[in-house]
């Protein structure tokens, strides 16, 4: 080999090795690049972060007994959800206020999502409107996530516009009726919903700016505010939200098996296991310890998603073995937004895909639908 040949194999392996390669390190390049109270408000958990710190306790406290000589030359990682076909058992979770992490925002995750055939879930608080988010999508699919308004008209307006826009689906969080206790805003006395980095939504929607008593700057931040926080949310709405619109609907924030049971009693289409990622009810369960509760009562009859705490190939495999039919990817593509805008949320979700399909063979795993083949067990649990 040639130096001139030597140093340009050299080179190319240092661009390659630019990014980071795991979830610490995007994590610590992302904190380099942002200013310490927006760094703090995407990071942080609600209150003592016991919740956030348990999200990821809780997938180290099972570990996964994998088969061997299972020819795994071909490992087809497709699911099927609501009658479409994946290629990838997992969906880009709802995160507001994307511009927090990159000028291009929810436009650039929603173009990284499409390369892979991911699914993008545009949030009611998005820093682009959900019509811009869906052109960004081209013909990938993107589900829609409501934050339920008071004024009710703003939320069917919402749905109208994501129904005209091409969404599929219809994800409404339902553990959100305030914002949890987040000590780390607190302390800077950070409120991006108040700075105004996830209005798009609200400013384009007649509904809402029809709801105010003018047009005023100040108006607009405080309309938000007054109907983000809506304490009185119930399953009535849920019941008027499911009659409202043909497409399905998700709920994301469920805990309880008991809630998983009104769900369906109520005629929704697919449930999210989730606790916000730690950040609204510290000391609540996490994610992946309620899950085999709620798959349990489910019987399959609708979708189970995870979020919260997924953040390597591994986990997700440990999630479908537990019961779940796909995960959702918070911030770990955040932080790749941030490091490298859509380029870095790329690359997080090829290493994620990658990850994912090298954890599945190793397990013996050649199909999603066959992950019983191999066995959760509770860690460090005798013989
Ligand atoms: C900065 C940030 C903003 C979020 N914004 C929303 C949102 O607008 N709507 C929503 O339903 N969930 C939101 N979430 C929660 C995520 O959808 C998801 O449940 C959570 O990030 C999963 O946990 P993980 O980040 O630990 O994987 C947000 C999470 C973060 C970190």
């Amino acid at each position: 080999m040639s130096t001139e040949a030597g140093s340009i194999y050299i080179k190319n392996i240092l661009a390659e090795n630019d990014f980071p390669s795991n979830f610490e390190e995007w994590e610590a390049r992302a904190k380099e690049k942002m200013k310490p109270e927006v760094f703090g408000h995407i990071r942080s958990g609600a209150g003592g972060e016991e919740t956030l710190r348990s999200n990821r306790e809780s997938f180290s406290n099972w570990s996964i007994v994998p088969r061997v000589l299972n020819d795994v030359s071909s490992v087809d990682t497709s699911i099927e959800l609501l009658g479409r076909r994946y290629e990838q058992p997992f969906l880009l979770a709802p995160i507001g206020m994307q511009r927090l992490a990159d000028e291009e925002g929810d436009l650039a995750s929603a173009r990284a999502a499409a390369k892979f055939n991911v699914p993008f879930i545009t949030s009611t608080v998005a820093s682009y409107p959900l019509e811009e988010v869906a052109e960004a999508s081209g013909d990938n699919p993107r589900w829609y996530q409501l934050y339920w308004s008071n004024e009710s008209s703003i939320s069917f307006s919402m749905i109208k516009r994501a129904e005209e826009a091409g969404y599929e689906a219809i994800v409404v969080t339902v553990d959100t009726v305030m914002m949890g206790w987040r000590e780390e805003d607190v302390r800077n006395r950070f409120s991006p919903l108040r700075a105004g980095v996830g209005k798009a939504n609200y400013v384009n929607d007649p509904a809402f700016m029809a709801s105010l008593p003018d047009q005023e700057d100040d108006s607009i931040i405080e309309g938000i505010l007054k109907n983000v926080h809506h304490p009185s949310f119930t399953w009535k709405e849920i019941e008027k939200i499911k009659a409202a619109t043909n497409l399905p609907v998700l709920l994301k924030g469920i805990l309880h098996p008991d809630d998983a049971n009104l769900a369906i009693e109520a005629g929704i289409d697919g449930i999210i296991v989730s606790n916000h990622g730690g950040r609204q009810l510290d000391g609540a369960i996490s994610s992946f310890d309620a899950l085999p509760l709620i798959a349990e009562v489910v019987q399959k009859r609708v979708p189970v998603i995870l979020d919260s705490g997924i953040r390597r190939g591994p986990d997700a495999v440990k999630a479908l073995l537990q019961g779940a039919d796909a995960v959702l990817l918070g911030r770990p593509y955040i932080y790749g937004l941030v490091v490298g805008g859509q380029q870095g949320a790329e690359k997080v979700l090829e290493q994620f895909i990658e990850e994912t399909r090298v954890s599945l063979a190793l397990a013996g795993i050649t199909r999603i639908q066959d992950t019983h083949t191999a066995k959760l067990v509770r860690s460090g649990g005798g013989r």
